[in-house]
């Protein structure tokens, strides 16, 4: 069988959130990752947020332990992710910006400002297996930074690209923009990952470029799940990823 050429991490944070919202066990979060997995995503996606908002600490051994796939961690910047990471040992992790007040990951992070923690970070990181991708804006600079801290790849911000998919010239300079961080990761050997606001209108455009090694994916998936079952909307959406 031909191995898929764009692998689909889905991210569950926001099956941790209609958990939490009851202080019980359902739904299981276990439950609907084996699902996901079941249904054929390459990854699971998870994010431990200072705040715990969604993701508890508890969900990551468990998950650790029984899920077949990988999973690949969403991370901040700082020792005590660092030291949860470590423990976790995932396959990968995304270091992302965190604000507290914020509703979802904003923006990209800020490499440049925080180049001396990403390096040691990184380092540590891969240093205990784990690869490492900075979260980030397609920016010339912040590219530049990433590959000097030695990560393995990138996973660039779609969330201007899936917000400005109504308005043509927006969304042919985002979509630009994209392909050009994505062909500096060609030349810079770094893998390709992309990410936010993906749904199964604006994934395919994306699936345009030849590079692209991964895409995370939530609340689009999460959201059609509403409608058609968990299990169907991941297969659904890995059809689109050709
Ligand atoms: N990638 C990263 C780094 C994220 O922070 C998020 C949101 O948690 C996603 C992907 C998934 O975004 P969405 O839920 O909009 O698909």
């Amino acid at each position: 069988m031909k191995p898929d050429r764009i692998r689909l991490g889905v991210n569950i944070d926001h099956i941790a959130t209609l958990r939490n919202a009851r202080a019980e066990a359902d739904p299981s979060l276990l439950e609907m990752a084996f699902i996901v997995q079941e249904a054929g995503a390459h990854s699971i996606t998870v994010h431990l947020r200072e705040d715990r908002r969604h993701i508890q600490d508890a969900d990551l051994p468990e998950l650790k332990k029984h899920m077949k796939i990988p999973i690949n961690l969403e991370m901040a910047l700082t020792r005590e992710m660092l030291d949860n990471a470590l423990a976790i040992a995932p396959k990968s992790v995304c270091i992302v910006p965190e604000r507290r007040n914020e509703i979802t990951t904003e923006g990209g992070l800020n490499a440049k400002t925080n180049i001396k923690k990403l390096r040691e970070y990184t380092s540590i990181l891969q240093n205990a297996g784990i690869t490492v991708f900075p979260f980030i804006n397609h920016d010339d600079d912040q590219l530049q930074v990433c590959a000097d801290c030695g990560v393995d790849g990138v996973e660039i911000h779609t969330g201007h690209y899936a917000r400005s998919f109504f308005e043509e010239r927006a969304f042919r300079r985002e979509l630009t923009l994209i392909h050009s961080a994505a062909e500096f990761c060609l030349s810079n050997n770094l893998e390709f990952h992309a990410g936010h606001g993906l749904n199964y209108q604006n994934i395919e455009a994306i699936c345009q470029i030849e590079n692209l090694v991964e895409v995370n994916i939530g609340h689009a998936i999460i959201s059609h799940s509403l409608k058609v079952g968990l299990f169907q909307a991941v297969k659904e959406m890995k059809g689109l990823l050709q």
